[in-house]
């Protein structure tokens, strides 16, 4: 193969690497793990093979003119050629695939029936992160943040708002996106088909941290899901005497965050009642561990620029790690 050739085919191939890596994996349309997702992947992949073989065919009767058969033809057959090919054909497809699409949409975002969806979840945007509140069967809220649990084989339905500005809850391996706007509450509803940890995006700008405005979206066993919602209905126990609840409270961290059975009741930032047990910290910017959460709570505009948490670089390294280690404590 020339030198020329082997460019080509690199090129060729490298072109194919993002396409090939985004078949599978936690934040993928094309692997779905619920109902919703695998109707989007279903339309993606009937659109696509459909406009690869049309692209085929128009490409293979391209070469024939050019290579094969270069006689010029009658005005009369060329007006035809224009007639059928470019008008007909694209109008006949273009209106199956139109029609194809609409009748995908119902199965695309079902209203959970009345009775079906054991589980409503209410998720609020903020600039950048998610308040999200379990509405349990008999009636009984559980506060979280900054991750979804779901139940899998049980259609569970959200409902979706926003504080601040409009932002997009998105979980691509389970389903298609709907936005979250201020003043209004927009329903989206979701049939979990597989365990396992899969990620959500916001998926409209913002502000300067949309990109890193995500989520871990933990799709459970149903007994053990019950279990996890059970365990966060109760406080997390706190201590008055440590050390790290003092500096807590002495630097007024409850006027912006809430810890169950606690004194702090601020609603302007992530509910933290149960943070020392959620999978990341800063909605899916980084590892939940103790220096994280020193490093977070020092500077946030740092990891998250544009965050409206004031960064406590005046804390001393003892206080910030005290305060880290109680807030880890919070299981
Ligand atoms: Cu929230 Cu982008």
């Amino acid at each position: 193969m020339s030198w020329a050739r082997w460019q080509r085919a690199a090129a060729f191939g490298l072109c194919l690497c993002p396409v090939v890596t985004s078949c599978s994996g936690v934040q993928s349309t094309l692997d779905p793990a619920g109902k919703e997702a695998e109707s989007v992947a279903t339309l993606f992949w009937v659109t696509t093979v459909g406009g690869l073989l049309i692209w085929a065919v128009v490409v293979a009767i391209s070469q024939y003119a050019a290579r094969w058969k270069r006689e010029t033809i009658s005005e009369k057959a060329a007006g035809q050629m224009i007639f059928w090919g470019g008008a007909v054909f694209p109008v006949v497809v273009l209106t199956a695939l139109l029609a194809y699409a609409l009748w995908l949409m119902p199965f695309l975002r079902p209203f959970a029936s009345p009775g079906e969806a054991t589980t409503r979840i209410e998720v609020v945007g903020h600039q950048f992160w998610w308040h999200v509140v379990y509405h349990r069967a008999d009636g009984s809220i559980v506060v979280s943040a900054n991750e979804i649990r779901l139940p899998v084989g049980e259609r569970v339905e959200f409902s979706l708002t926003s504080a601040d500005m409009i932002h997009s809850f998105w979980i691509p391996a389970l389903g298609g996106k709907m936005d979250l706007i201020p003043g209004r509450i927009n329903r989206l509803s979701l049939l979990a088909q597989r365990t396992g940890t899969y990620r959500g995006q916001c998926a409209e700008f913002c502000g300067t941290s949309h990109a890193l405005m995500a989520f871990p979206a933990v799709v459970m066993e149903p007994v053990e899901f019950e279990a996890w919602l059970e365990q966060r209905s109760v406080s997390a126990a706190t201590d008055p005497a440590n050390a790290g609840q003092a500096v807590f409270f002495r630097e007024k961290c409850g006027e912006c965050h809430s810890v169950a059975g606690t004194e702090a009741k601020g609603a302007a930032g992530p509910d933290l009642s149960h943070v020392g047990s959620r999978l990341t910290l800063g909605a899916g910017r980084m590892e939940n561990n103790e220096t994280n959460m020193a490093r977070f709570i020092a500077n946030p505009s740092l990891i998250k620029p544009g965050s409206h948490m004031p960064g406590y670089q005046s804390l001393s390294q003892e206080d910030l790690s005290v305060v880290a280690k109680w807030l880890k404590g919070l299981q």
